[in-house]
């Protein structure tokens, strides 16, 4: 079948929704389609660029943000908290490995979710789910729950001027380690916080030599690359911000640099396999426990057909329980064609559980044992995992159990703020920086 930015209407398309006035959508794609472009095709190549030196182990990839974005949270807090934690669990990789570090945001986009269920019930009454702003509202009423494409505008709009602030944040100093005020973890405790002064405390001081011996204060060191992923999962939204550029060949989705197809949305023949397999951008598709060797093979195969350096990141996410006998077969399956792929750990998706009270969490002690497993078990596989995937807010919410401070399931009522999954929170998050930085230092 020849490829083109619609050739996946040919094809079922799961976690979809159907728009009762489909003329509207018609009306949303092609006023999308108009619009300026978010991300350019030549951050997107420096990106496959970077992705293919952290495939070779020049590099590490930091992916990292929401579950779910939401409307409501683009604002410039929330939004400086996360470009805020993003950068100082670089440092902290950086420092630790002496590899240069890539970040990438689950950010500026990532409003989609794929859901279990179509529909929600609660007492005697039945809606549709919800299914991320950029579909539907999350308010419990079935006019907040009718899919409506001009919620795909409004994520359109977000993204943009979330873009636009995290642009102008990390070109005029947000990232400069000159700044102390940038990089004090004030609400963090205990011995992650001291450990990070004193990583902090040691760039610094490098800066200040380097720079009192060559009087010249590098340009480099204020400003960072920060890149934007997210779930291409709502489709009419992601073809309609894929276009042509000039001096270019083939296609880019330019809603971000760097789309992944999730788990529930992997079908060889389906609609989102189809839809990326035209696209120039990297890609990362989440490979969970139900995975097996011919799909991987047969969506490496599809997706990247040129074997073209970067293209691929493969997101494992089996969950502590389960790596160990899941992930072996799916790295020797690749090492035997030959392909060298991205291998980036998810450790939260795998390790989701629900409380006796009925809350969604995640256990801070699974999440770094997924971790620590998925390095070994690819040092032992003559593998290499080149990144990690983490959900994160900058906040100081309580919805992963465990940490340095300990919380347990009591506190999950305290600051739950996620209306889908759980975050580490702040202080978790650098914890985990740490652990990875840890163990990087140690295989290194
Ligand atoms: C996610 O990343 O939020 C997600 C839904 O992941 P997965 O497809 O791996 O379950
Ligand atoms: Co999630």
């Amino acid at each position: 079948m020849t490829w083109s930015p619609t050739s996946w209407k040919q094809k079922p398309a799961t976690q979809q929704v159907a728009y009762s006035d489909p003329a509207a959508l018609t009306r949303v794609v092609d006023e999308m389609g108009q619009l300026p472009p978010l991300v350019t095709s030549w951050e997107i190549e420096k990106l496959k660029g970077e992705l293919a030196r952290a495939a070779k182990g020049e590099a590490f990839v930091l992916q990292g943000g929401d579950c779910a974005e939401s409307f409501d949270d683009c604002r410039s807090e929330p939004i400086a908290a996360k470009l805020k934690i993003l950068l100082q669990m670089s440092l902290v990789l950086v420092h630790g490995t002496r590899l240069q570090v890539v970040r990438i945001g689950r950010i500026a986009g990532q409003y989609a979710k794929p859901r279990s269920a179509d529909v929600e019930t609660r007492g005697d009454v039945t809606l549709p789910a919800y299914r991320g702003d950029i579909i539907n509202r999350d308010a419990f009423t079935a006019q907040d729950r009718e899919p409506d494409p001009v919620l795909m505008l409004r994520a359109y709009e977000r993204a943009g001027l979330t873009l636009n602030f995290i642009r102008a944040l990390t070109d005029g100093g947000f990232a400069d380690l000159h700044h102390p005020e940038y990089w004090d973890v004030s609400f963090a405790q205990g011995a992650a916080r001291e450990r990070y002064e004193v990583i902090v405390r040691s760039i610094r001081e490098s800066l200040n030599f380097v720079s009192a011996i060559t009087g010249v204060e590098s340009e480099a060191l204020r400003r960072v690359d920060v890149y934007t992923s997210h779930e291409a999962l709502a489709l009419p939204y992601e073809q309609a911000q894929t276009r042509q550029v000039p001096r270019r060949a083939g296609w880019y989705n330019l809603s971000t640099h760097f789309p992944w197809i999730g788990m529930r949305t992997a079908q060889l023949d389906g609609a989102h396999v189809e839809f990326h397999r035209g696209i120039n951008n990297p890609l990362g598709i989440k490979i969970g426990a139900a995975m097996t060797t011919e799909w991987l093979i047969g969506l490496l195969d599809a997706l990247d057909a040129d074997r073209s350096p970067g293209r691929i990141t493969l997101i494992h996410r089996m969950g502590a329980k389960n790596v160990q006998s899941k992930l072996p077969p799916l790295v020797e399956a690749v090492q035997r064609t030959g392909r060298t792929v991205l291998w980036m750990c998810d450790p939260m998706h795998g390790n989701t559980e629900t409380t006796p009270g009925g809350i969604k969490t995640r256990r801070f002690d699974n999440i770094v044992d997924e971790l620590e497993q998925s390095f070994s078990l690819h040092t032992q596989l003559g593998s290499r995992l080149g990144g990690v995937h983490v959900e994160l807010t900058g906040e100081d919410v309580t919805e992963c159990i465990g940490g340095s401070r300990g919380l347990t399931e009591i506190d999950l009522e305290r600051a739950y703020k996620s209306r889908v999954d759980p975050r580490l929170n702040y202080e978790q998050a650098l914890e985990v920086a740490m652990r990875i930085a840890g163990h990087l230092r140690g295989s290194t």
